[in-house]
């Protein structure tokens, strides 16, 4: 499938997919984007506890993944982050995204880092920061875990691809949190709210970033 690069609203890049009429990120600013819903209304939510498991649904250009990093290397907070990703972006492509003049200096040399790192295992991206990106589709994964504190909900919105967000999958979510846990996306359809309210989640409805009016945030039971 063909990929193009392009540029948001904000500066930052992102990737588009003609074929799909779909980009990686809001075009009004990937970057905008990833700060308010997962770093902002995700990341911040759960500052408290001091290590901090992340698991990515669409790792994709590795964005989120930065941003997070960011925030652990800065508040001293260990993130343990998987990444999971069908489709890898290569890494030329991945690596001509300018994501790391956004950064602070100390944190731009993580970005090569997470794209160069081995799939399949764990990788210490920084004393801060350990990173496991699996090459697989979701609808196949077989969760080893069920210590996630955290969910970034990050598959292409509904109308390009329905099946990320069916019920098999979001309760693969839920099954992956430890109670108390969150799960964070951009999207705020209803259908979406009423799923993750019949897998026992409480949902909030919060301003989502420019261009969009809300984005859904749900408390595991
Ligand atoms: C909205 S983009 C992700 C954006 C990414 N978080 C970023 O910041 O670049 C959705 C991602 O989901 C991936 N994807 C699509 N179908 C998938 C599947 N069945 N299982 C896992 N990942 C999938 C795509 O390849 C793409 O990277």
């Amino acid at each position: 499938m063909k990929r193009e690069i392009i540029t948001t609203a904000d500066g930052s890049r992102s990737i588009r997919i003609p074929e799909m009429d779909e980009n990686y990120h809001s075009s009004y600013g990937a970057l905008q984007e990833a700060n308010h819903v997962f770093i902002e209304h995700g990341l911040r939510a759960i500052l408290k506890k001091n290590t901090i498991r992340i698991f990515e649904m669409g790792f994709g250009t590795g964005l989120n993944a930065l941003l997070s990093a960011q925030e652990a290397i800065h508040l001293k907070k260990h993130i343990h982050y998987t990444g999971i990703e069908a489709f890898p972006v290569s890494v030329d492509m991945a690596l001509s995204m300018n994501y790391e003049k956004f950064v602070t200096a100390d944190v731009e040399a993580v970005f090569p880092a997470l794209h160069l790192a081995e799939w399949g295992s764990e990788q210490h991206i920084s004393p801060f920061f350990t990173l496991e990106k699996i090459q697989q589709k979701i609808e196949d994964y077989l969760p080893k875990t069920r210590s996630i504190d955290l969910v970034y909900y990050d598959a292409f919105g509904p109308s390009a691809q329905a099946d990320m967000w069916n019920l098999n999958v979001l309760e693969k979510m839920a099954d992956l949190l430890v109670p108390g846990g969150l799960f964070v996306t951009y999207c705020a359809k209803g259908q979406l709210k009423r799923d993750l309210k019949s897998l026992g989640f409480t949902v909030e409805s919060l301003p989502g970033p420019p261009g969009k009016r809300e984005m859904t945030r749900a408390w595991k039971g």
